[in-house]
């Protein structure tokens, strides 16, 4: 079946089975392999993206349930700027280790700081508890996000 998706500011002709999960169309189809596997199941975060800029796990969101939304991966969130806060932060604090779930980690904290441009521990706690990091960055994570959100209050 032929789709018509908008991802990163462009809209592709795609032809897949309408229940294909968004994640396999990114990284197989368009080659936008910054997006990660790593459950399947909504249960780890690693295959976070943006629709309409909230943060959505592509594992488990079908290609024909997107419509016309607006789709942002890894590869473009840096042109957002709670995503290049939040990748500078994220640089500042050398939060990544592995760095296999990084790019879900900041497509949750991106989305977190656009729309909560403050946030308080709990709301980070909620925001980010969806998304697994086998390397236990955790501590560094939830500073790099208070630093993100101190320097985008600045104009930063
Ligand atoms: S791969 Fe989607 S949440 Fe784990
Ligand atoms: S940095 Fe290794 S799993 Fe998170």
């Amino acid at each position: 079946m032929d789709f018509a998706i908008n991802v990163n500011g462009k809209t592709y002709s795609i032809d897949v089975d309408g229940d294909t999960p968004l994640l396999w169309v990114l990284r197989d189809v368009l080659g936008l392999t910054g997006t990660k596997f790593g459950c399947g199941m909504a249960l780890c975060g690693a295959c976070t993206v943006h629709i309409d800029g909230e943060a959505t796990r592509s594992c488990i969101t079908s290609v024909d349930s997107i419509g016309q939304s607006a789709v942002t991966t890894i590869e473009a969130v840096g042109e957002t700027p709670s995503g290049k806060a939040i990748q500078k932060a994220w640089l500042d604090r050398e939060v990544v280790q592995c760095g296999y779930c990084q790019s879900g980690q900041i497509m949750s904290a991106s989305a977190l700081l656009a729309s909560n441009p403050h946030p308080t521990d709990a709301d980070i706690d909620d925001a980010m508890s969806g998304n697994i990091c086998r390397c236990g960055t955790y501590v560094r994570i939830r500073e790099a996000i208070k630093l993100a959100a101190q320097s985008t209050a600045k104009g930063g």
